[in-house]
């Protein structure tokens, strides 16, 4: 484990991320500081809006500027979306295609949590949305360290967990948690991103509905689909999570349609 670590600090990204971080988690910045920062890098800042209004799914008004993403979503939701944008930007470069195979996984699982949070009314959209994009970080960042050694690890695997775990010493929840907490990331974000193939671990904090969420939309997401992004995800709990939910078998069929429409979508997207 301490080896990747050892290499993910002295990666570069950290550091580019600094100066949005410094406005991030400063507790006097304003929401000028907030969208001066952000509107400095133009890619950014179409990125964030475009994320925005991807996390307001269903909306009818589309998010036109970041003075009223703010006003919709909330500062804290904002200032986590330009981190999370800056994060894709630093790990897509020099990346090549295969990124985008675990990006669009990201962005399917995200919208697809973002649903079942519609579904279920038992968590805010917007908080799935950012966990739910962020749940995989861990392999881009071991994507990048390992670049074709990982996808060929990857090729096969039935339990990634595992053999990355023997690979690396580390799993890319271990990975992306470690990554999300240098980020000064929300714990109960950094938690969803440790036990998210561990969502027995719900009732570690029966409260928060967020991990049997992302599980579910990552399960959804991942059932016929084996590329790189695909997270083969199945949980010995599964009927538990299903039931803490409240989903029942319509349920699940509204979400499997909702989750072929989003995926049409992201297809298209990344095309
Ligand atoms: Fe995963
Ligand atoms: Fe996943």
């Amino acid at each position: 484990m301490e080896q990747v670590y050892d290499i993910v600090k002295l990666s570069s990204i950290p550091i580019m991320l600094a100066k949005i971080l410094t406005v991030a988690e400063s507790p006097d910045s304003s929401r000028d500081e907030l969208v001066k920062v952000i509107e400095h890098d133009q890619t950014l800042a179409a990125r964030v809006l475009e994320m925005a209004n991807t996390a307001q799914y269903g909306l009818t008004r589309k998010i036109m500027t970041l003075n009223s993403a703010i006003s919709l979503m909330g500062f804290e939701a904002v200032k986590e979306l330009a981190v999370t944008g800056t994060i894709f930007s630093e790990l897509s470069q020099n990346s090549g295609d295969k990124i985008t195979e675990f990006w669009s996984h990201s962005f399917e699982v995200a919208r697809a949590s973002v649903c079942i949070a519609n579904i279920t009314g038992l968590i805010r959209p917007d908080a799935t949305f950012l966990a739910g994009l962020l749940h995989d970080i861990g392999r881009p960042i071991l994507y990048q360290l390992f670049k074709d050694e990982y996808l060929a690890a990857l090729e096969g695997s039935t339990d990634h967990i595992q053999d990355e775990d023997e690979l690396y010493g580390a799993s890319h929840a271990d990975v992306g948690s470690w990554f999300a907490d240098k980020c000064c990331f929300p714990e109960v974000l950094i938690m969803a991103i440790r036990l998210h193939h561990i969502p027995g671990a719900h009732v570690l904090d029966p409260n928060s509905y967020l991990l049997p969420v992302i599980y579910l939309a990552d399960y959804v997401v991942s059932e016929n689909s084996d590329g790189y992004g695909s997270d083969s995800i199945s949980s010995p709990d599964h009927e538990k999570i299903l039931k803490i939910l409240g989903v029942e078998s319509d349920g699940l069929e509204r979400l499997r349609e909702e989750v072929i429409e989003i995926k049409k979508h992201t297809a298209a997207y990344y095309k």
